[in-house]
């Protein structure tokens, strides 16, 4: 059952203007509703500079819009970046946080990323939050501890009214950009640890306030049998969203 569950592009630094346009032409195209799309979830993440525009363009078509990206900070001395309060003036309000690129060549570290988890929830928006162990980790069996702290440094600091807004997206480094991806298993397995901290941190709660979606190699061959999951609320897809033909033949393959 796909139902509620949500597939987002996350375009990284690509798309020009005319890519982009051409994107939401093919996809306008498609006239996906929420019914055809039997509750699935659409969303992309373009670069900044035409977030205003492509949000003018889709009206009320059901596809959601994120930002890449937010600074800690509501306004100042931050040459390059760019506010939560710039994006709620341009009704974007939601944004990618953590994800592992930003970790590595920007040096955003857990509390860099704590202060921008609370500047977002600041402004009520949707925070797709990514957490992920690389290679090495995973070799030597270190990816729950490595989980664990991402999160006991993050989301732990929220209360469970908090978290409500936010999205875990379990990203195994090495599965980003390389064709490799987990078993099924070895996703659901993540996905029952995190879980699992959570009802240890926070006692009962419902655990559907809790969504954990994957990224990493999701392509239109493997996205259905992971979106298929139970306990998997979506996927975060990076080199497969770019093109509108792939992007489309993924939902598509995902609807069938
Ligand atoms: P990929 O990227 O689909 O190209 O592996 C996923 C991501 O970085 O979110």
């Amino acid at each position: 059952m796909i139902y509620q569950k949500i597939l987002i592009g996350n375009w990284k630094m690509n798309n020009n203007l005319i890519q982009s346009i051409n994107f939401l032409k093919k996809i306008l195209k498609k006239n996906y509703t929420k019914n055809n799309l039997f509750g699935l979830k659409l969303a992309i993440a373009p670069s900044y500079p035409f977030l205003f525009l492509i949000k003018k363009i889709i009206k009320n078509y059901p596809l959601e819009i994120f930002a890449q990206n937010i600074h800690y900070d509501d306004y100042g001395a931050y040459t390059g970046e760019v506010s939560a309060n710039m994006l709620q003036s341009i009704n974007i309000n939601n944004v990618i946080l953590g994800h592992s690129e930003r970790r590595k060549y920007f040096h955003e570290n857990n509390n860099i990323l704590l202060k921008k988890i609370y500047q977002a929830l600041n402004y009520n928006f949707k925070i797709i939050f990514c957490i992920g162990e690389n290679e090495e980790e995973r070799q030597i069996n270190k990816h729950f501890d490595i989980i664990k702290k991402q999160i006991e440094s993050t989301i732990f600091k929220l209360n469970l009214n908090q978290i409500k807004n936010i999205i875990i997206a379990y990203e195994p480094i090495w599965a980003i950009g390389t064709g490799k991806y987990p078993t099924i298993e070895n996703i659901t397995t993540m996905n029952n640890y995190i879980k699992n901290i959570f009802f240890k941190k926070y006692g009962l709660f419902d655990s559907n306030i809790l969504k954990i979606i994957y990224g990493g190699s999701i392509n239109h061959l493997n996205c259905k049998k992971i979106l298929l999951q139970k306990n998997i609320d979506g996927v975060l897809i990076g080199n497969n969203s770019l093109d509108p033909d792939n992007f489309i033949k993924i939902i598509d393959n995902c609807l069938n």
